[in-house]
C-alpha cells in the first residue's frame, strides 16, 4: 500500500521574528530555495507522492501559490489549516481523512536532512512499514526529545526537553508511523505547555515494543 506524507509548516516562528510576523518561516530562503522545498524534496526522493501540507490560515495562500496542487512536480499536494500551534502530534488528527488507511511519514517544514544514504534509509523504513524515528547526536539535547538507553543499548524511553538529558541523542523531525497513529494521536492529552506531544506518541509505540529508533 502507498505511504502518505505530511509536512508540518505552521507554528509561530518566534525565534526568527520580526520577519516571521509577516511571512511563514518555512517560506524563507535557505540558500536559493524556500525552506519548505527541502523537506518536500526529502519526501519526494523517498517515493512519497501524496502529500498534505499543514500551515497557518495566514500563510495558506502563499504556500498554494508556490506549490499549487503538485501537478508541476508530478505529485499530489493538499492543504490543511492549523488554527494554532497545538503540537506536532496534532498533525495526525488534522490529517485523519488524508491518511485514510495508509501509513504516514511526517516531516517538519523547517527540518533539512542531508547525509550518508539518508534517503535509502527512509525508503527502507517505508517499505518495511515499521514505525521509526531518527536520532542525531547534538551538543544541546535539553532543547529536544532525548533518547534514554538501557546499559545494553535498547531504547527505554524518550524524554521531552529534559533538564538532565540521559544521552545526547535528539529525536529529529522525520517520523514514520503505521495507521494506528490516528488512534494514538486522538488518545493524547495536552502537555503542560498545552501541546499534543509527539514524544508521548513515541513512548506509546515504545511501550508496545513497536518503535525503531
Ligand atoms: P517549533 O520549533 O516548536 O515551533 P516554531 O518553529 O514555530 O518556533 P518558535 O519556537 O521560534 O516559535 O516547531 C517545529 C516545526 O513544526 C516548525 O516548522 C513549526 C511546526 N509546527 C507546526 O506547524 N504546528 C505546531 O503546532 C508546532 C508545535 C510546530
Amino acid at each position: 500500500m502507498s505511504s502518505k506524507g505530511i509536512i508540518l509548516a505552521g507554528g509561530s516562528g518566534k525565534r526568527l521574528s520580526p520577519i516571521t510576523n509577516a511571512i511563514s518561516k518555512q517560506l524563507l530562503l535557505v540558500y536559493d530555495k524556500p525552506m519548505i522545498y527541502y523537506p518536500l524534496s526529502t519526501l519526494m526522493l523517498s517515493g512519497i507522492n501524496d502529500i498534505l501540507i499543514i500551515c497557518t490560515k495566514e500563510s495558506f495562500a502563499l504556500f498554494e501559490s508556490l506549490l499549487g496542487n503538485g501537478d508541476k512536480y508530478g505529485i499530489q499536494i493538499q492543504y490543511k489549516i492549523q488554527d494554532r500551534p497545538y503540537g506536532l502530534a496534532h498533525s495526525f488528527i488534522l490529517g485523519e481523512e488524508f491518511i485514510g488507511d495508509s501509513s504516514v511519514t511526517l516531516i517538519l517544514g523547517d527540518n533539512l536532512f542531508h547525509g550518508n544514504n539518508f534517503i535509502n534509509q527512509i525508503k527502507n523504513v517505508i517499505s518495511i512499514g515499521r514505525p521509526t524515528v531518527f536520532a542525531y547526536q547534538v551538543d544541546d539535547p535539553e532543547r529536544y526529545g532525548v533518547v534514554e538507553f538501557s546499559s545494553n543499548g535498547d531504547v527505554i524511553r524518550i524524554e521531552e526537553k529534559p533538564k538532565s538529558p540521559k544521552s545526547n541523542f535528539a529525536i529529529t523531525g522525520i517520523y514514520h508511523y503505521d495507521n494506528s497513529i490516528i488512534r494514538k494521536a486522538k488518545s493524547l492529552q495536552p502537555s503542560k505547555r498545552g501541546e499534543l506531544e509527539i514524544t508521548d506518541i513515541n513512548n506509546l509505540y515504545l511501550k508496545e515494543n513497536l518503535l525503531k529508533v
